[in-house]
């Protein structure tokens, strides 16, 4: 595949990334034979843009790279390619952004199951105004329900097969809620679309590594931010009496950063207000993207 890139003006909005050329994106056009429309067969990341800086770009495309193994898609660019095509298209989006990059199995001559050999994969990036979470969010915490999980068991593939994590996020919809945190065999494993945390008596628990979450970019920066920062946090399983019973329970994301919970499935999650440790953790993460954006400016 080429990475040879179109010349367009520079800050076109419209502009998207199509299997190494610069694009309005209503100039795309996908085969509806493309494995990712017929089958949902493929990966994707999304990843936060500040000032122009991705937050965690390497991490992003290293766990790209981890999706597509798992898969058996063939990874068309090096890491450090990922990075230069991404920043190319970021030429035309300044400002906070968020970038999604995807990539599928590529179009075949007929539908079939068994996974072709030699296939070219489709790569398709864009990127949209990143949505911070509002002043008002940060400060007041955000609602959440709780639901069984009911996704399949290779959650740490970050597929755009995303059908479960549509279906979970439409009941926290439904009510209005931020999102819904989901409960696997009586532990809590993530929510729809972001990780969670739990506190009690001023330690952090996230839950284990493993197949059944996203092990997110966001959640790992946290657990890097908690040991510099002397904050308590221990990785291991979080039963649904835990999530119920704490003191302050977040959501990350890389769109979300991190976020309190401040009520679940109607009920107040400690006193209802955001915790100190959460405030503390939102400091870090605040201080991190400044320190970011400061190093490369
Ligand atoms: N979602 N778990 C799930 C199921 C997710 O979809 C996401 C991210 C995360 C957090 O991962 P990270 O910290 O790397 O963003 C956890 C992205 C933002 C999305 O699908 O839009």
């Amino acid at each position: 595949m080429t990475m040879t890139n179109q010349p367009q003006q520079v800050g076109d909005p419209r502009i998207a990334h199509f299997n190494g050329q610069l694009l309005p994106i209503d100039e795309i056009r996908i085969s509806p034979l493309d494995r990712g429309f017929i089958f949902g067969d493929g990966v994707y990341e999304v990843i936060p843009v500040y000032g122009g800086v991705m937050l965690g770009a390497r991490e992003h495309f290293e766990r790209l790279q981890r999706s597509m193994d798992e898969i058996q898609l063939r990874n068309p660019h090096t890491v450090d390619e990922w990075i230069s095509v991404t920043q190319a298209l970021l030429e035309h989006h300044p400002g906070n952004q968020a970038v999604y990059i995807q990539v599928t199995r590529g179009a075949p001559k007929k539908r079939d199951h068994v996974i072709p050999k030699d296939l070219e994969p489709t790569v398709f990036m864009m990127s949209n105004p990143l949505a911070s979470p509002s002043r008002e969010a940060v400060e007041k915490g955000v609602a959440c329900v709780t639901h069984r999980d009911f996704r399949w068991e290779k959650c740490h593939i970050k597929s755009t097969s995303l059908l479960g994590n549509v279906l979970a996020r439409q009941i926290s919809a439904d009510t209005g809620a931020t999102e819904t945190i989901l409960i696997r065999d009586g532990n809590v494993t993530e929510a729809s679309a972001s990780n969670v945390f739990v506190v009690k008596n001023g330690v952090v628990a996230a839950p284990p590594q493993d197949n059944l979450i996203l092990l997110g970019i966001t959640y790992q920066l946290l657990v890097r931010l908690a040991k510099e920062g002397a904050v308590k946090l221990e990785i291991r399983p979080i039963p649904e009496p835990e999530l119920r019973s704490a003191d302050e329970v977040w959501l990350s994301s890389s769109t979300k950063e991190v976020l309190a919970v401040t009520t679940i499935d109607g009920k107040p999650v400690g006193n209802g207000k955001p915790g100190p440790l959460f405030r503390r953790m939102h400091a870090l993460y605040q201080e991190h993207k400044e320190k970011l954006a400061a190093a490369i400016a």
